[in-house]
């Protein structure tokens, strides 16, 4: 089969496409024919190996796992003998574990993997583009979001961000997003009642009170946002500072306004399956939907990391049937 291979950090041509073995399943293993994956930060940051302490999880000399790509949608090509989960022909989403390997034709994941039928409405890409659950893991079960709360996610055009938005108005929130000038129509058509521009306004001098400030951007602090957090607020970020590795601890022991930190991928794969379940019964009831910035077929794999480099919104796909790159975005 062919996939895309790297064996040395480094920029985006680093990444070729290669031909290797085609996985066969184990007893307890899966097979899937991949038709689109995502490309995100996760895969840029192993790309480089930066910053460095990452090496210690993505390996010191060179890269532990060849092959990148999390997030898959597919068809189930091939099961092992005592697979009863899913069956040959079955459309399919799921998570790789932290080995990554979903830059390929193929993918093989076991059984017990996080892994769940694909919305009916929606095409591999799309499918893809939803199956990241960070955004529901940060509000549902670390902020325990309630309904007519008020919610910030700051960077609300992008593939978190855009999802926080989507879920924060389906958790009954009153949302704002906070995004660039380019992306503001879009923020506000995927629900947000207020959207501001970051080049023109800083939220944390807005004035405004949030229950919940999402800064899924990373542009912002604990200690900034503190000013626009209610008494007993909730500051959220998936990028992780040695700051915020200390606030978090600190602010849960002694403080009413809390920071909190957290590493989605590193939950289990049963949980994954849930929230893959879960954001497919809401993609099916036209809750959620995607926002892709551009797809591309695996042979293009390089432009694809150069686009990532340059900087997202939404989610890239890459395609595995030769889709061609789509500028536009889903929806
Ligand atoms: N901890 C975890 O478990 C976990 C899991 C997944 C992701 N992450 C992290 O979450 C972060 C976001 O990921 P993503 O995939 O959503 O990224 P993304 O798609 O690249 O989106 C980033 C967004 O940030 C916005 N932005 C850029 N500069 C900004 C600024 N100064 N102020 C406000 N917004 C700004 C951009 O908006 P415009 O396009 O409008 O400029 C863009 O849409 C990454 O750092 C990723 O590593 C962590």
């Amino acid at each position: 089969m062919r996939a895309a291979v790297y064996r040395s950090y480094g920029p985006p041509d680093v990444v070729r496409i290669e031909e290797v073995p085609t996985p066969v399943p184990g007893g307890q293993e899966i097979v899937v024919r991949v038709h689109a994956a995502t490309l995100d930060v996760t895969d840029a940051t192993a790309r480089c190996g930066s910053p460095g302490y990452s090496r210690l999880f993505f390996g010191l000399r060179r890269p532990k796992w060849t092959v990148l790509g999390s997030d898959f949608a597919g068809v189930v090509e091939a099961v092992g003998s005592a697979v009863t989960r899913v069956r040959v022909g079955d459309e399919v989403v799921g998570v790789t574990g932290p080995d990554f390997g979903a830059h390929a034709e193929y993918v093989r994941i076991h059984q017990d993997g996080a892994l769940a039928p694909k919305p009916a409405n929606l095409d591999f890409a799309e499918a893809v583009a939803l199956a990241d659950a960070t955004a529901l893991a940060f509000l549902r079960d670390r902020a325990r979001l309630r309904p007519g709360e008020s919610l910030l996610v700051n960077g609300a055009s992008g593939a978190v961000g855009s999802a926080a938005v989507q879920l924060g108005r389906h958790f009954g929130a009153r949302v704002t997003g906070v995004c660039s000038t380019a992306h503001l129509e879009l923020v506000r058509e995927l629900g947000a009642e207020e959207v501001l521009d970051y080049t023109t306004v800083d939220f944390t001098r807005s004035g405004r009170r949030y229950d919940v400030v999402f800064d899924v951007a990373g542009t912002s602090s604990f200690g900034r946002s503190r000013r626009v957090l209610t008494p007993t607020g909730r500051y959220l970020s998936p990028v992780p500072s040695p700051g915020l590795l200390v606030q978090m601890p600190w602010t849960t022991a002694f403080g009413r306004r809390r920071a909190i930190v957290a590493f989605t991928g590193l939950r289990k794969a049963a949980e994954k399956t849930r929230d893959l379940l879960f954001t497919r019964e809401l993609a099916q009831a036209g809750t959620l939907r995607p926002v892709i910035a551009a797809r591309y077929p695996l042979e293009r794999i390089t432009e694809a990391h150069q686009h990532l480099d340059r900087g997202k919104y939404g989610n890239i796909v890459v395609t595995m049937t030769g889709a061609g790159t789509d500028t536009t975005r889903a929806g």
